[in-house]
């Protein structure tokens, strides 16, 4: 199996990126839509694009993927308290998302105090090193759910985790999601306004986390979620 990794700038700012893993016969056509994404992308056009192809030499551990929920009016504090997850921790969350700073991965806060327990700083943790395997051919994933969903499950894999909130950064995007092991993923319609940058993906989790371990199994464990 081979990593296809694929990200596209503008004046050096992130305009797109995506991942898989696949056969040696899927390279080719992996990589002609991932240029077709790079090109057109809906936060603009870009100056450059950036492959990376590698062999995998780790062992692949296989996730279950989380299940999809999706009803109008749905409310971020409902589905955080019913996973432990305190007001202050949500606040905290939502000041991250709302800021200036396009974090290029996710913040890591304690579920009970809201404290920020990575020290990526301006960075945040992304999770890598993926892929999404649709087994059911199930017409309502698109890429971009697909992606999400993977993210999603890699994130929430960990006993120590509560949930994760995440808000898409993509000019026009607005259905952001919260999951949880408990719960699902649960989509989230009008979580921000049109035509704004604003989003970024909160991590919460137990305070008692092997925080590098996991961190590591973010970055570098080569998953496979299967749905
Ligand atoms: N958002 C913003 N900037 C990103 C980025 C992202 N998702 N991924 C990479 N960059 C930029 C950063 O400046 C990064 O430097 P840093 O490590 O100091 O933050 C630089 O590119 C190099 O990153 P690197 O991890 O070496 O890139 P890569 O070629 O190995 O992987 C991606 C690129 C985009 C495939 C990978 O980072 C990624 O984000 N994968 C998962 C998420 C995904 O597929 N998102 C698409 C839509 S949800």
């Amino acid at each position: 199996m081979y990593s296809i990794k694929m990200r596209a700038n503008n004046n050096s700012k992130h305009i797109s990126g995506a991942e898989t893993m696949c056969q040696f016969c899927e390279i080719e056509s992996t990589v002609k839509r991932y240029l077709k994404k790079a090109f057109y992308h809906e936060n603009g056009d870009i100056d450059f694009i950036n492959f990376k192809i590698e062999k995998i030499t780790q062992p692949i551990q296989t996730l279950s993927s989380l299940v999809i929920y999706q009803k109008e009016n749905e409310n971020i504090r409902s589905l955080a308290y019913k996973n432990n997850i305190k007001d202050i921790a949500i606040e905290k969350a939502l000041k991250y998302i709302k800021s200036e700073t396009i974090y290029r991965g996710a913040i890591i806060l304690c579920a009970e105090s809201g404290e920020r327990l990575d020290t990526s700083e301006y960075r945040g943790i992304r999770v890598t090193n993926f892929s999404f395997k649709n087994q059911n051919n199930s017409s309502i994933l698109n890429e971009r759910v697909q992606d999400a969903l993977a993210i999603a499950t890699c994130i929430n894999s960990h006993e120590s985790v509560k949930g994760e909130l995440c808000v898409s950064d993509d000019l026009n995007y607005t259905t952001g999601y919260f999951a949880s092991n408990l719960l699902g993923y649960n989509r989230i319609f009008n979580i921000k306004n049109k035509n704004t940058r604003q989003g970024g993906r909160v991590i919460f989790v137990d305070r008692s986390i092997d925080i590098e371990k996991y961190i590591e199994f973010l970055e570098n464990k080569p998953k496979l979620v299967v749905y």
